[in-house]
């Protein structure tokens, strides 16, 4: 699959130089459509697919520009390709009037000694990348991350959690349409647990709440917050504690298109919050330091699921805007 894309991209940077005619490209859409199970209705189509050359331009300029140096990360195609970037993420309004009842803030510990790099991944404390499907369920993955790292360090058990649950049921959020993974830790603090994943699958939809106390598979107190916008607390807060949930903005086309490397588009805002996503680690790429983030987006997004994006470049994107995570 990989390897025929790869071909699709050349012949495109081969037609936008060589000027093929559309129909080659009809044959690369036809293409695309199979490899991420497209269907549209006949007037739909035109539009997707003007959509999806555009992007295919967009990458393929970008790419000939981190060839010349110019870029620190690659784009690729992938599900997004046919999609306007709001189908994707959207402003994700936090206020609900549901004031977190435990929250505390974040100390870090007196002794502590950075390490160059951190990934929590390798040490278990990170479920595989999940997918949250065309459902702005971000909130919901953020905080089953988070949830799901802090029990594993109290429990050395790695438990599937269930988002499927929080869009169900915690009524501080507005399921498939926004949410904040506050409000979603909130919730489950109120409620006494969250199911499991097994016990409670993910289908991208809201629906009734479904939860039974007998499936719950990991609890939590409330939130500990990390200092707003502060990279170093932040640093020291994953060094130290594990996976951490953050807020940012997912909105640029960039973002959505992301292949590898270390993400730095100057274009996202640093006070917009789109998204939500979690932070598993930091390190050191081809001298550009990173915060290694584990998204929402299924493995075709990105590195098998994962960014790296831009560390210590004035809060890139907003990701120490709101970095919080469990206490359990
Ligand atoms: C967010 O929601 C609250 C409460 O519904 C509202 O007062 C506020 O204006 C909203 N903010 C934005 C930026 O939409
Ligand atoms: C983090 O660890 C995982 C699991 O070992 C590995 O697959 C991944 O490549 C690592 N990521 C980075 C950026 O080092
Ligand atoms: C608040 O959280 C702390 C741990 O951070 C816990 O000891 C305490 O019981 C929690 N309080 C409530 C009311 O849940």
């Amino acid at each position: 699959m990989a390897l025929k894309y790869l071909l699709v991209l050349e012949v495109c940077v081969f037609a936008a130089f060589g000027g093929l005619s559309d129909l080659f490209l009809d044959k690369e859409w036809e293409e695309f459509k199979r490899i991420y199970s497209k269907t549209y209705t006949k007037q739909e189509e035109n539009r997707r697919k003007s959509i999806w050359l555009k992007n295919i331009d967009i990458i393929n300029k970008h790419n000939i520009k981190v060839d010349m140096g110019y870029h620190s990360y690659r784009l690729g195609m992938n599900k997004f390709g046919d999609m306007m970037s709001n189908e994707v993420t959207s402003p994700m309004n936090g206020s609900r009037g549901f004031p977190m009842f435990n929250s505390s803030m974040f100390l870090p510990p007196g002794n502590l000694r950075l390490p160059y790099t951190v990934n929590w991944t390798k040490k278990g404390y990170v479920t595989p990348v999940k997918d949250q499907g065309f459902c702005l369920s971000c909130w919901a993955f953020a905080a089953t991350g988070g949830l799901e790292g802090q029990h594993f360090r109290k429990t050395k058990k790695l438990v599937r959690l269930s988002e499927q649950n929080l869009v169900d049921c915690s009524k501080e959020n507005l399921g498939c349409t926004a949410g904040t993974p506050e409000n979603a830790l909130n919730y489950i603090a109120r409620n006494g647990g969250l199911d499991t994943e097994v016990s409670y699958p993910y289908v991208g939809k809201n629906g009734r709440c479904r939860f039974r106390p007998t499936e719950v598979g990991a609890n939590c107190q409330g939130i500990v917050r990390v200092p707003a916008g502060d990279e170093l607390s932040l640093q020291k807060a994953v060094a130290s504690i594990g996976p951490i949930v953050v807020s940012l903005d997912a909105s640029k086309r960039s973002f959505k298109q992301y292949r590898n490397g270390v993400y730095d588009d100057k274009a996202c805002s640093k006070k917009l919050i789109t998204h939500y996503a979690l932070i598993v680690g930091y390190g050191e790429f081809q001298n550009k330091k990173y915060w290694l983030i584990k998204n929402s987006w299924g493995t075709s997004w990105g590195m098998d699921g994962y960014m790296m994006l831009a560390r210590n470049q004035d809060n890139m994107c907003g990701i120490a805007n709101q970095a919080i995570y469990p206490s359990v």
